[in-house]
């Protein structure tokens, strides 16, 4: 996988807004492009398991509350440095620090509800693909 795939997921306040489709359709335009995907709710102890790096953080709760509230979008794309490339895409954490064009700064509400996740090195993609993603989904991208 490494360098070629990222990780990323349309989270349930874009989901539940009925932006999923815009926000694909945007990252197409960029060069990125459908490997795998999904529609799912997560369950209190996947989102937890998810993002257990933030565990010791002050939101950590707020974040598995969030991400349990509704379905979510759970994806693997394809371009070359995808990871580096989707941080760029998406934007600042904060949409209201996001630069213009991102998809943070077009769809997101606020830092707690941002609209998109996006794996933040190769190895933690692979990680977070296989959390979501069966090795034959995976195999179409192949
Ligand atoms: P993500 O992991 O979802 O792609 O977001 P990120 O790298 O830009 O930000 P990160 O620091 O990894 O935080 C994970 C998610 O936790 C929520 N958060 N809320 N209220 C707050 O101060 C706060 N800080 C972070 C956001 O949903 C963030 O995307
Ligand atoms: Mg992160």
């Amino acid at each position: 996988m490494a360098g070629k795939y990222t990780l990323t997921i349309i989270k349930p306040d874009a989901f539940g807004a009925g932006k999923a489709g815009r926000i694909l359709a945007h990252l197409e335009q960029q060069g990125f492009a459908l490997r795998a995907a999904r529609v799912m709710r997560m369950s209190k102890g996947q989102a937890g398991e998810f993002y257990v790096v933030h565990r010791e953080r002050p939101f950590y709760g707020e974040l598995v509350e969030f991400m349990t509230s509704g379905p979510c979008m759970p994806m693997v794309l394809e371009r070359a440095g995808a990871v580096a490339a989707l941080r760029e895409a998406i934007g600042a954490t904060d949409p209201a620090e996001a630069a213009e064009g991102t998809v943070r700064k077009l769809y997101a509400e606020s830092k707690g509800r941002n609209a998109i996740h996006a794996s933040d090195s190769d190895e933690n993609a692979e990680r977070e693909a296989r959390f979501f993603f069966a090795e034959t989904d995976l195999l179409a991208g192949a």
